[in-house]
């Protein structure tokens, strides 16, 4: 919750040195470093030889992505080198720490010349403790970004969105007491309406603690103390909470007070679990009408950043008629789990285990298992989250079953209260479709993508296809879809006309309905989004077209198709379930 703590934001103009050749990080013709561009060095005397100068460099804007903000460096894969300065005058007795919302896809990171430290991963934020290194004025980090993809990086050398390099996420001082609460849990409890589980862990010399919880709007008080490591977990008895949900997204201000600091936050409270192929919200079964939606801009492109972005992808996805919204390939920013908390939309969040990662590379595991972590440790007090989703169309194979399976169990242990999914993989046989990838008996919704119409065969195979599943357990169909340049117009059957999309939609639909264990979808996508894999001049020209909408926020027919049939399926469902 490092927005609602004191401190102050980075974010801005910040000097960058690109450096294709890794020249700053050392020079072999000298020692010792000469060139380390994170010593922001200068020239002594009007002799010296320094051979780069962060004051006399370009600016790129903080957070944003590099390669839409120079036309130079739109396909740029390599290292930028960033530097800010900043004066802050830390009073006694507080700490300050050194907060990132992300970068893409290697952060190192050093204060005043010294090293803090190394981040992978261009999707997670991480933090460091800077008390004892910052001064009152004159400080200056430097943070050298490399985007360049690796063969056993999550995701790995091979994906189908851009490779949007930076610190594409806000950067900020977080200025907190010597003892602060580090961190906290609340939900309900497993199973029950009316009982809440807090757990909260102190940071700092004065561990154990006197702490109070309240939930102003309800009266809910409740004292505990933490033991000797600072941590606390208790159940609280909480009934006559109103419930979050997508049709009345209820949230509370709760506050967290402890003898030496006080940390408020804004929530929901609702249940999540699955019963045999149904999905129930609140012990209510709920279809999940939704849209997949990738972390771009809408109508600039780009990394999205702050919270216009999101409201405006979030809003669009409501006006289709959604309930709903699977965030891929990664885990997007803060502010679109709460700005979907807030507008009552249910999440499906996913790590970028992406295709064909290094399933036997025990460093790509620990680098995929520390993005889940984070993740969760992120984003487990949003409502809106009620499913983690640990990969996407990944091969079979007995080593990516052993990793997922791996995966799947850290989620588990460390989140009980939501469910587990994945893209999993379909067995088509003619016109037989089987839901048998031996992932699935792990999972808790099954999750499978398909492209009847569009990757094999014709919209109209849809017609004949024949659903079944080894698994009672509900099935969401994670991506189906098809392009479509926005304006463009044919006949049904001639590729890359609104025509040919919403056919697919029309098509796609009405096999998908007639599935008796499917309890929701998110159709491929809400938004047309860059890919360095769609070069089709005149018709792609880098952007995957299967957006409901154009990158020029104009809505394309088949959006009208999936509008019409979440409006049918949400009367339909008020008169099944809500009567
Ligand atoms: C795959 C993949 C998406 C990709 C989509 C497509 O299913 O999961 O990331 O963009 O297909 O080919 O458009």
């Amino acid at each position: 919750n490092s927005e609602s703590r004191a401190g102050q934001s980075l974010n801005g103009r910040w000097n960058a040195i690109i450096d294709p050749y890794e020249n700053g990080y050392y020079d072999y013709r000298y020692e010792p470093l000469r060139n380390g561009y994170f010593k922001n060095a200068k020239p002594a005397t009007k002799s010296d030889l320094v051979e780069y100068d962060f004051d006399a460099a370009a600016v790129l804007h903080v957070p944003g992505d590099w390669n839409t903000q120079r036309e130079n460096l739109f396909f740029y894969e390599g290292t930028v080198w960033y530097k800010k300065s900043f004066d802050y005058a830390l009073a006694h007795n507080r700490r300050l720490f050194l907060h990132f919302g992300g970068a893409n896809y290697d952060a190192k990171t050093y204060l005043n010349g010294d090293k803090l430290g190394e981040h992978r991963g261009g999707f997670t934020p991480f933090e460091y403790e800077i008390t004892q290194r910052v001064k009152p004025d004159g400080n200056f980090i430097v943070v050298k970004v490399d985007n360049r993809r690796l063969r056993e990086g999550v995701p790995t050398v091979n994906t189908d969105w851009w490779n949007y390099g930076g610190l594409t996420r806000e950067v900020r001082l977080i200025d907190v007491p010597e003892t602060f609460i580090r961190d906290y849990s609340i939900a309900l409890s497993k199973g029950s309406l009316s009982e809440l589980e807090l757990s909260v862990k102190l940071d700092g010399h004065a561990q154990k603690q006197r702490l109070r919880f309240e939930i102003q709007e309800t009266g809910l008080t409740k004292q505990f103390s933490t033991n000797d490591t600072g941590y606390a977990s208790l159940r609280i008895a909480a009934s006559g909470l109103e419930l979050w949900s997508p049709e009345h997204p209820k949230l509370y201000r709760i506050r967290i007070m402890s003898e030496t600091d006080t940390i408020s936050d804004e929530m929901g409270f609702r249940q999540i679990e699955t019963r045999k192929s149904e999905v129930l919200l609140n012990g209510k079964p709920v279809f999940l009408r939704g849209i997949s939606i990738h972390e771009e801009a809408p109508l600039r492109s780009g990394r999205a950043t702050g919270i216009e972005d999101s409201r405006t992808l979030l809003q669009w996805a409501k006006e289709l008629g959604c309930n709903y919204v699977r965030l891929a390939h990664y885990p997007h920013n803060e502010t679109m789990a709460r700005e979907a908390e807030r507008l009552g939309l249910m999440v499906w969040a996913e790590i970028p285990v992406y295709w064909t990662i290094l399933w036997d590379n025990p460093d790509t595991y620990a680098n995929a298992e520390q993005q889940l972590c984070d993740m969760i440790s992120r984003d487990k007090n949003r409502a809106s989250i009620i499913i983690w989703s640990v990969a996407n169309e990944t091969p079979r194979s007995d080593a990516r079953l052993a990793f997922l399976n791996k995966l799947i169990t850290q989620a588990r242990h460390m989140d009980q209260t939501r469910l587990i999914s994945a893209a999993t993989e379909l067995t088509q046989t003619g016109d037989k479709i089987l839901l048998d990838d031996p992932l699935c008996a792990s999972l808790d919704v099954i999750g499978a993508n398909e492209y009847i119409g569009w990757y094999s065969g014709k919209p109209e195979d849809c017609r004949k296809k024949a659903w079944s599943t080894n698994f009672d357990k509900p099935l969401v169909i994670s991506e189906f879809g098809a392009s479509a340049v926005i304006g463009r117009h044919g006949a049904p059957d001639e590729r890359w006309t609104e025509e040919y999309q919403a056919n697919v939609y029309t098509e796609q639909l009405g096999m998908l309905r007639k599935i008796t264990f499917l309890r929701g979808m998110s159709p491929w996508i809400l938004v047309d989004f860059r890919s360095p894999r769609r070069p089709l001049a005149g018709v792609q020209d880098y952007y995957n077209r299967k957006g409901l909408i154009s990158n020029t926020g104009e809505r394309k027919e088949a959006f009208y198709i999936l509008q019409r049939f979440y409006d049918e399926m949400q009367s339909m469902h008020d008169t099944r379930f809500d009567h």
